[in-house]
């Protein structure tokens, strides 16, 4: 495994709809196991394959005391409620805003033997699925914004979450 570089704004590669993945050959469990170290070592709680600079529809989330979870081509299936979050992208260091997001998230996807994954999260869980798939569409959490202005620079111990 090797820790990958997250690539900033303005990288174009963050801005690219990301393609589907067809094939679930060694490369795509070694992109996934390379993302997953690369979350880790930034202290990130989600990160999607674009931010690696690999315009392919996969995400890894690792809620702390929670399962790691790789999703390849997922998708929101349906959002329920709405709420104020705080949020943080490892793509714009420095940075966290409140964004809303859905109370609860419904989505699907493929594990990485192809296999269909269900979910129905909610809390940080949800969030993150949301941060993370609105990534693989070039959508970054600043675009939920009405204005830059409401960027704050991080403290230590703020609770955002950061993907
Ligand atoms: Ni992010």
């Amino acid at each position: 495994m090797a820790v990958l570089s997250i690539r900033t704004l303005p990288d174009p590669v963050l801005r690219q709809k990301a393609k589907r993945v067809r094939s679930f050959d060694k490369s795509i469990h070694r992109l996934i196991d390379d993302m997953l170290e690369t979350m880790h070592s930034a202290s990130g709680v989600g990160l999607a394959a674009p931010q690696v600079g690999v315009p392919l529809r996969v995400i890894v989330i690792g809620i702390p005391d929670e399962e790691e979870l790789a999703l390849i081509n997922p998708q929101i299936v349906r959002k329920t409620g709405e709420r104020l979050v705080n949020e943080g992208c490892l793509s714009i260091p420095g940075y966290f805003a409140q964004v809303k997001r859905a109370e609860i998230v419904r989505a699907k996807g493929l594990d990485r033997s192809g296999k269909e994954i269900r979910l129905r999260a909610n809390e940080l869980l949800a969030q993150a699925l949301e941060h993370e798939i609105d990534h693989l569409n070039g959508i970054l959490y600043v675009d939920h914004l009405e204005s830059m202005d409401e960027l704050r620079p991080v403290e230590p111990a703020t609770d955002e979450l950061l993907a």
